[in-house]
């Protein structure tokens, strides 16, 4: 291995800014050989430039036959939780409230968002059996790829499982549509071109319910972490929507995007074929468009402008198509939890884990409810009574 890979697996984020730092010009090449662009501005036009981003998005893989197709399927999972959200903050409330005073994260904030979801993924008339393989491949590394082989391992057989299940449930959906869409699988049915296999439907239920609770998940994660580390006032000094964006903004989830690559870009070398690279991370962190970039300040969303190019969600064409109810389902589950609660973290750390994504290292969240002061009880009621003429 590399010595220039060895750094990347150690610390990825400081290794990637080396490198960047390194290059003579805006591109540059990967341990693993892929370019990636390391200028803001180019990272941002990459993504909305129509030549690169022609064609089919490489986020459903060979699951759907056209764009058209892809588009509809985004559509219909997007507007089915969009419109499903009150039923997320019923979830939210008793997955809350079930949570142990001292909990072993990221793994509980991954849970905590599946726990909110699950009727919301698979209805509860659906079999119990299939419901559970959900949950388990949810618990089991299916979600956020886990270090060990032997975990690897446990997780395809999970992610089997939950196909095969899956499936069936496509088949017998077929024979009895239902007219509104339920959930999520509902959705997919209803969105995909007809005559496409079960297993196939089975695929893209599972590559949604992957895109929506791991990203999810993990930036309540950071959120709840990074806040943590950078106060002890509780509640915190600043609004949960802006700890939010900053969370995505320091340490998004989807911190490389990748691209065909056109030849000759940039000015480099670069062959039809390679693949190219823009990573959020970078974007968010150049010094020359944003104020003090390495720090976690929350309160920089404060301000309506002085921010530089913002991309947790992707740019242009293939932007994420969820980018607005996830907003939602991060900021309410951070708000569910600290919400009359005392939150410290223990065995916090800011580098991530490399795993299909910025992943947050394993810390423990410590949440006690709030006692109620003589303050707080003399104040309460006036706080709760509304506005007089
Ligand atoms: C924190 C949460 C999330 C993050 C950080 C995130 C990030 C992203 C990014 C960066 C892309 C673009 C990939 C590319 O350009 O190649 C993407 C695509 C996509 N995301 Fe998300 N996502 C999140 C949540 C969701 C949710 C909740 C949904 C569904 C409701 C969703 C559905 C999709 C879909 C369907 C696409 C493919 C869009 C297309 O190619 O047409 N995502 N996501």
């Amino acid at each position: 291995m590399s010595t220039e890979m060895r750094r990347f697996r150690r610390d990825p984020l400081t290794a990637i800014e080396h490198l960047r730092h390194r290059a003579r010009g805006d591109v540059f090449r990967l341990p693993w050989g892929d370019w990636c662009v390391g200028d803001a501005d180019l990272a941002r036009a990459v993504l909305r430039d129509p030549v690169v981003n022609d064609g089919m998005s490489a986020f459903f893989g060979a699951l759907l036959p056209s764009r058209p197709a892809q588009v509809a399927v985004g559509r219909a999972v997007r507007d089915l939780v969009r419109a499903r959200v009150p039923d997320f903050r019923h979830g939210l409330a008793a997955a809350v409230a079930g949570l142990p005073a001292d909990s072993a994260w990221p793994e509980a904030g991954i849970d905590l968002v599946h726990r909110a979801m699950a009727d919301l993924l698979l209805h509860p008339g659906t079999p119990d059996a299939t419901r559970w393989s959900l949950a388990r491949a949810a618990r089991g590394g299916v979600l956020i790829r886990p270090p060990r082989v032997w975990q690897r391992a446990r997780a395809e057989v999970l992610r089997g499982r939950l196909l095969a299940g899956v499936a069936e449930q496509v088949a017998e959906r077929r024979a009895r549509a239902a007219s509104e869409p339920r959930d999520v699988l509902d959705a997919v049915l209803g969105a995909c071109p007809d005559g496409m296999a079960d297993r196939t439907v089975a695929e893209l239920f599972a590559l949604l319910f992957r895109a929506i609770v791991a990203p999810v998940g993990c930036t309540v994660a950071w959120s709840v972490l990074l806040a943590c580390l950078h106060t002890s006032a509780s509640p915190w000094p600043w609004p949960v929507d802006w700890v939010v964006r900053e969370a995505l903004r320091h340490r998004p989830m989807a911190w490389m995007v990748v691209r065909p690559a056109p030849a000759g870009f940039g000015d480099v070398p670069v062959r039809s074929g390679e693949v190219l690279s823009v990573s959020p991370y970078l974007a968010h962190h150049d010094e020359r468009l944003w104020a003090d970039p390495d720090a976690f300040r929350p309160d920089r969303w404060a301000e309506p402008s002085g921010h530089g190019p913002y991309l947790p969600f992707g740019a242009g064409r293939f932007t994420c198509a969820g980018a607005s109810p996830a907003q939602v389902l991060i900021t309410g589950t951070v708000a569910a939890l600290a919400d009359d609660a005392r939150l410290t973290v223990t065995g916090g750390d800011t580098r991530p884990v490399m795993a299909d994504g910025l992943v947050p290292r394993p810390f423990t969240l410590h949440r006690r409810a709030k006692e109620v002061n003589d303050h707080d009880r003399c104040v309460a009621p006036h706080l709760h009574e509304p506005d007089r003429p």
